[in-house]
């Protein structure tokens, strides 16, 4: 089975538990119904080979904890170590295997590897929704080797992009920030094909201004993108999709916590002004702009919201947001880390309709791009 357990660390402790509290009940699942569940996971980025910083014995602890339920570990996802720990398995077992990306072939999606990781198991499951954009060993390959499954939280999560996203209620409106509009622009250009309005804020929102015309002082902004911001503009308009810009900014001339801050409009940047949140008006209108709306699919901070006071706008929005989806049934529909985590900022992560607690892939899907992971599984039903 195949999970996403790459999880939020600082100093070696786990931040987030979203991910983990995720997967649980398939896992449970399976143990309860007599399977060998054998986990696989991959955990950040490492270079060459296996590394202290991400191994997953820390998270196999944090797992265990949640189950309630005793897992074992083993110290690598294939060979020996894995043969024999899959062997000693008894019927509703718990197993995982060390971090798949320790070895090469899992990026690679090298052929040999992905024989390695399908040798050890008779089903595979994919609920690992979020790492299904990476067309790698565990995610795509092995989905060609062994019968393959949609686990629940991919299945929930397919339910709900597909449903909200392709039949939304509308009117629908978009709310895209972050900090770099580099990152997001095929997110735009496909997102303003579908919603009728959508708000840009965080510090991408720079980058239009600055193109529009505005003085943004000293704050973040890709000048080089100024003819694709004025393009975007352009077709959204072209496209019938309200493009909406922040009208005020909260601004200091010191990025730090507990700055001092003056709320100005959008034509009242000083030259030393940092943009660092949106403003009361700019508040007003996305209040505005989620009120009309029956669906709206957010990602991205709307400022610098991990450093206080910047986080007021961010916050502001997703409480309202989440008040509308409790009293209006408004769906409301978000993903990213940063996302995430502002939302459990507001306590406004369990009144949402969904939260994806997918980054990259969520982005690649609002993006219409096709998953590997995910188109590896539909192979596997259009042949069965
Ligand atoms: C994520 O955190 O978005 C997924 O686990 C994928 O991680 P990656 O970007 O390192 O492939």
């Amino acid at each position: 089975m195949r999970v996403d357990l790459n999880v939020p660390m600082e100093n070696g402790r786990i931040t987030d538990l979203t991910r983990i509290d995720r997967v649980l009940s398939n896992i449970r699942e399976i143990s309860e119904k007599g399977g060998k569940v054998i986990i696989l996971s991959h955990l950040g980025r490492p270079k060459d080979g296996p590394e202290a910083e991400t191994s997953l014995k820390s998270v196999a602890v944090a797992l265990e904890h949640e189950l309630r339920h005793m897992v074992f570990f083993a110290s690598d996802c294939v060979g020996p170590v894995a043969k024999s720990a899959v062997a000693a398995l008894r019927n509703g077992d718990i197993l995982l295997l060390e971090n798949t990306r320790f070895h090469a072939g899992e990026t690679k999606n090298d052929p040999a590897f992905v024989e390695q990781l399908a040798e050890l198991g008779d089903l595979y499951v994919n609920d690992a929704f979020s790492t299904s954009h990476r067309a790698h060993a565990s995610t795509e390959g092995i989905a060609h080797k062994l019968p393959a499954y949609a686990g629940r939280t991919m299945q929930r999560e397919l339910e709900m992009l597909t449903g909200m996203l392709a039949h939304p209620e509308r009117p629908m409106a978009a709310i895209v920030g972050g900090a770099k509009v580099s990152t997001k622009l095929e997110l735009l250009g496909n997102l303003m094909r579908r919603v009728e309005f959508l708000f840009i804020g965080g510090g991408m929102a720079n980058t239009f201004l600055s193109a529009s015309g505005k003085n943004v002082g000293k704050s973040i902004c890709e000048t080089q993108l100024a003819e694709t911001a004025r393009k975007i503009i352009a077709d959204a308009d072209a496209a019938n999709c309200q493009l909406v810009l922040p009208v005020d900014a909260i601004v200091s001339t010191r990025f730090e916590a507990n700055a001092q801050t003056r709320a100005v409009d959008i034509d009242q940047i000083g030259e030393n002004d940092m943009i660092l949140d949106i403003g009361p008006r700019t508040i007003s209108k996305v209040v505005g702009i989620l009120a009309a709306a029956r669906t709206v699919v957010w990602n991205g901070p709307l400022g610098a919201f991990e450093t206080p006071p910047f986080e007021v706008g961010t916050v502001a929005i997703a409480k309202v947001a989440a008040e509308l989806t409790r009293t209006h049934s408004l769906q409301t529909i978000a993903g990213g880390g940063d996302t995430i985590a502002a939302l459990n900022m507001a306590h406004a992560f369990n009144d949402f309709t969904y939260v994806s607690t997918a980054g990259g892939a969520f982005l690649e899907w609002l993006e219409g791009k096709l998953l590997p992971g995910v188109e590896a599984l539909r192979g596997q039903k259009a042949n069965a």
